[in-house]
């Protein structure tokens, strides 16, 4: 049997990684962490303290003597019910909602790009995952948050998959979006994460790529089942 490990998937926006995450997680009895709901509660400590003007501009100082000079922000997960999810809290209030709207969707990517955002996340996930036996989605978990990770995949899907799912995903919460203004949103995530200076999106040499554009929840399962069969890992 071999020993728990950390299993790290990256990718575009809206690639169904959560989705692909958390069945794995609750397969191996391992823990989820969705890290861009980190980032997102980021977005939203800005936004509350002022430090986001009408156009998305980050006001940086600000943001910083917040976030590093205040008292210590706490963002946290708790268990979400027996599914394997899990809710995001913010300084002792659950934030699960207010986290996914298009306005915070619209601000993060220019919080993410900060370095000391990004460091301030690091640590946390850092912290996290000391333990092992953890699946963590996001964007840099293979090429730097944890670039020794045993097990590496990257995920993508055509532009219109994603914006469809996106959709679907927050109309089902109740939000009042249009598809055209999601495509957009998407199209400039990626061009922001990709570009960005600090772990910039991209592939890790040692990932898996999975393009999920044709494939449904339970295919990508058993091609995960195959991989790890393949590579001899989690037992
Ligand atoms: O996965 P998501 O769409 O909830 O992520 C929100 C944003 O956070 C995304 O636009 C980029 C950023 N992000 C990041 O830069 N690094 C991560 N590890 C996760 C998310």
């Amino acid at each position: 049997m071999t020993s728990r490990i950390i299993i790290a998937i990256d990718g575009y926006s809206s690639t169904g990684k959560s989705t692909f995450a958390k069945a794995i997680a609750k397969e191996l009895g391992y823990v989820y962490i969705d890290t861009g709901a980190m980032y997102r509660a980021v977005a939203l400590f800005a936004l509350r303290g002022g430090c986001v003007s009408g156009d998305n501009a980050v006001d940086e100082t600000a943001l910083r003597r917040l976030l590093m000079d205040g008292s210590p922000v706490d963002i946290s997960f708790r268990a979400s019910g027996p599914g394997g999810g899990s809710e995001t809290w913010l300084d002792g209030e659950n934030v699960e909602k207010e986290i996914r709207t298009l306005e915070i969707s619209r601000i993060v990517s220019h919080v993410a790009a900060l370095p000391f955002v990004r460091e301030y996340v690091d640590r946390r996930l850092r912290e996290i995952g000391a333990g092992k036996g953890v699946v963590m989605d996001g964007r840099d978990i293979g090429t730097a948050v944890f670039p020794d990770a045993e097990l590496k995949i990257f995920m993508t899907a055509r532009p219109e998959v994603r914006a469809h799912r996106r959709y679907e995903e927050m109309s089902a919460r109740g939000h009042s979006v249009s598809y055209e203004d999601i495509l957009v949103n998407l199209s400039e995530r990626d061009y922001i994460d990709t570009h960005r200076e600090t772990a910039p999106l991209r592939m890790a040499e040692d990932a898996v790529l999975l393009d999920n554009s044709d494939m449904t929840v339970e295919d990508q399962l058993e091609w995960f089942r195959d991989l790890l069969k393949e590579r001899n890992l989690c037992g």
